[in-house]
């Protein structure tokens, strides 16, 4: 299928890369300008995203919030090692067959004709890459092809052939081609590279950890209950430890745990004993625990004060 022809089938449900940032964020999701414009043309242009970016800055959230927003099924197809085209694809219903045939013979049916029809709708089991290609609409479906970092190269392989094509061929039912093309999102957290001729086909966006307003703007559309001055404190703490040498760095998705974990604790404020008692929110590993406490609690929290003074300042308002 041609590009001209996959975005003639794929609806321009978006007005503007503003409606973008607008609709996205209406529901929950707080986009930059650029991943805005991506999502902008992904839809204009019917070309999947590839979204890359560290764990737990909202690659997922992202292809969520898109199937809500233009109302349509989220069908997800979440990757492994090992992941087979028929797992992804379409499977046939091998015990239903089985009875099928024992019930064909229990009935009488001439020995030539048991068998002979169950190949058939009836007995296929649709896997999530053939329901995306079979959805009707009226808005395309969303398809997230999460973390296709860690399927196999052969299995990246057929991929682009799906994605290519947006068709496929059962040898017994045919050739199936979508009429309404999906919005495909392909998310990596690039425990390997992926060929660049998957990369070719997609509009390409690297997420990544949100800026100190970002993050106070999502734990704040997230946890709309929590006081501006804790998200701030929050947040500029969360900076200030990304900055230290961890063995796993903190997303979104820890920050937005912790900030809820303070809240249940009905703490106003980020104080050393109440950070040390909840730093499993935020680091789960023990040598990070242990970097953390031994850098000092209190001078971290002092320099995220410091840093939030700063911001405050007339002079950088
Ligand atoms: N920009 C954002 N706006 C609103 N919520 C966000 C944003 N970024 C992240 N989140 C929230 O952070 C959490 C983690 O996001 P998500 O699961 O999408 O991350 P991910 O990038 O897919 O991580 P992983 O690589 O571990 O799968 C979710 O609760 C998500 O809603
Ligand atoms: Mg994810």
């Amino acid at each position: 299928m041609s590009r001209a022809t996959i975005a003639s089938m794929s609806s321009p449900a978006f007005a503007s890369i503003d409606t973008v940032s607008a609709a996205l964020a209406a529901h929950g999701y707080i986009p930059d300008r650029s991943l805005a414009t991506t999502v902008f043309l992904a839809v204009r242009l019917g070309r999947p995203v590839f979204l890359e970016g560290e764990p737990g800055v909202g690659k997922t959230a992202l292809a969520s919030t898109l199937a809500t927003i233009l109302g349509t099924e989220l069908i997800r197809l979440q990757c492994y090692e090992g992941l087979d085209v028929h797992t992804a694809l379409y499977e046939w219903n091998y015990p239903r067959q089985m009875l099928e045939v024992r019930l064909q013979e229990a009935r009488g049916l001439a020995r030539e004709r048991i068998g002979t029809d169950i190949f058939t709708e009836a007995f296929l089991l649709e896997r999530p890459l053939l329901r995306a290609i079979r959805s009707e609409g009226p808005a395309p479906a969303v398809l997230l092809i999460d973390e296709v970092d860690r399927a196999d190269e052969e299995f990246e392989a057929f991929l682009l052939e799906v994605l290519s094509e947006f068709q496929v061929t059962i040898p017994e039912l045919g050739t199936i081609r979508a009429r309404r093309v999906p919005l495909v999102v392909l998310t990596s957290n690039r425990t390997r590279e992926l060929h660049d001729a998957l990369k070719r086909r997609c509009l390409y966006h690297w997420i990544d950890y949100p800026d100190v307003a970002k993050e106070v703007a999502i734990v704040q559309a997230r946890l709309p209950g929590i006081a501006a001055r804790l998200a701030g404190q929050l947040a500029f703490f969360m900076q200030r430890i990304r900055h230290e040498d961890l063995h796993k760095r903190p997303g979104v998705a820890e920050t937005l745990d912790w900030a809820e974990a303070l809240l249940a604790l009905g703490a106003a404020d980020l104080d050393p004993a109440t950070v040390d008692a909840t730093l499993g929110c935020i680091l789960k590993y023990k040598a990070d625990q242990d970097r953390l406490r031994a850098a000092g609690i209190d001078r971290l929290l002092g320099d995220a004060r410091q840093a939030r003074e700063f911001a405050a300042s007339p002079m950088t308002r």
